[in-house]
């Protein structure tokens, strides 16, 4: 007998995402699992359950709903304050992302907002954030800094981070976004040098990842290489925005550098953000290439206040179907198994077997692959995180 402290029973369908020989989704019919400590111990037909796993624990019945691993979310800007709705209503009738951002506007208006919000309310702001995340269905996040720009306010981001990885549920992968864009009326040169001389080596110790943005807006190429290089060398992984708003030669860095993840590389994992295309008009991504090449693409929600403010991958999957031509199978991996690989949590996050993360959501769907069907709508009738079922507080 397997000893566990957690059981779920009688998922219609559970989608383990590891797949085999007959099942793409290593689909179970009538499934369940077990957990101990957070861990999965046993999956299986429901009905070897009982002879097989002792429980001391909570038993949830999915009641024939279907169940797949908990969604994660490999590019998200969660610890922000201030609205920008009204850029928002300036794009949909014609104005471009890029002219939003001089003098005060656009990024820079987020970084003021944020210095300005005392660490109670971007505690408070981020963890409903955080709440909506678990809501629809996201477990793990990897979740960016960047709208500080400074000693202070970078570390202010951080402390959000890492009291909401306390407090709730929710995995958070901590990245280092100093190179979001240089901070309003601050000088370029002096800026690079605080952030390489400064803020790199001190952050080293809370981000898990570093990232840059090497675009117009942000940074150019040569920038971006000696910000990640050096990043490189104090011991951060890598991760970068590349080539959002034109052509450039951020791909080529990443796959120079070694970065877990960027566009249109050979070695990395894309990581692509519907919402973001979606609401600054931008071109279609070239998924056919990308499909050919066999590049494990992930879909994120891009979370942030400028050009995607949602925390719904479900959503973020129906855009990447409906605009983009991904199949709703790509798109399942894409929000699962992929975005766990491009965080370094291959096994671990994304996926259900003995070992893994006991990390699940139970969807109102009739298959796993029906979930981008649903457009706009809330189908995750309970999120389990470690084990535990998550209830909103
Ligand atoms: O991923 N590319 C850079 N950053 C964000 C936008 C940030 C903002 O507009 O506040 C993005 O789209
Ligand atoms: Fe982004």
């Amino acid at each position: 007998m397997i000893h566990a402290d957690f059981a779920l029973r009688h998922a219609g369908q559970l989608a383990t995402m590891l797949p085999n020989a007959d099942e793409p989704l290593g689909r179970i019919r009538d499934g369940a699992l077990a957990a101990r400590e957070g861990r999965v111990v046993w999956i299986g037909e429901d009905r070897r359950l009982e002879g097989e796993v002792d429980l001391d624990g909570d038993l949830l019945d999915a009641a024939g709903a279907c169940v797949i691993p908990g969604l994660v979310d490999a590019h998200t800007h969660p610890v922000f304050a201030g609205s920008r709705e009204d850029e928002f209503a300036e794009r949909v009738s014609g104005a471009a992302y890029p002219a939003q951002q001089s003098g005060e506007r656009g990024i820079a208006r987020t970084v003021r907002a944020t210095r300005d919000a005392d660490a109670a309310t971007l505690l408070r702001l981020t963890e409903a954030r955080a709440n909506r995340f678990l809501v629809n269905g996201t477990t793990t996040i990897e979740a960016k800094t960047g709208y500080g720009l400074d000693l202070t306010h970078e570390a202010k981001s951080f402390d959000v981070l890492r009291q909401l990885a306390a407090r709730l549920p929710l995995r958070i992968v901590p990245t280092f976004l100093g190179a979001h864009v240089v901070p309003p009326a601050t000088d370029r040169a002096a800026y690079l040098r605080a952030l390489t001389e400064e803020m790199l080596p001190t952050f080293k110790a809370q981000a898990i990842f570093c990232d840059a943005w090497c675009d117009e807006p942000a940074f150019t190429p040569a920038e971006t290489r000696a910000i990640l290089r050096r990043a490189k060398a104090l011991g951060y992984q890598l991760r970068i925005h590349a080539a959002q708003l034109a052509p450039g030669e951020g791909p080529e860095i990443a796959a120079e550098l070694g970065a877990r993840s960027a566009d249109h590389l050979e070695f990395a994992t894309p990581v692509l953000c519907p919402g973001a295309n979606f609401t600054t008009h931008g071109p279609r991504p070239p998924i056919e290439a990308m499909r050919d090449a066999r590049l494990p693409m992930a879909i994120a929600s891009d979370l942030n206040p400028g050009t995607s403010n949602s925390e719904s991958l479900p959503y973020a999957m129906s855009l990447a179907c409906v605009a983009w031509g991904i199949s709703p199978l790509e798109a399942l991996r894409g929000a699962t198994l992929h975005p766990a690989r491009s965080l370094g949590l291959e096994g671990l996050a994304g996926c259900l077997r003995p070992g893994s993360f006991a990390d699940c959501i139970v969807l109102d769907v009739e298959t796993p692959e029906a979930i981008p069907y649903y457009v706009g709508v809330n189908r995750v009738l309970q999120t389990v995180a470690g084990g535990v079922v998550w209830r909103p507080s």
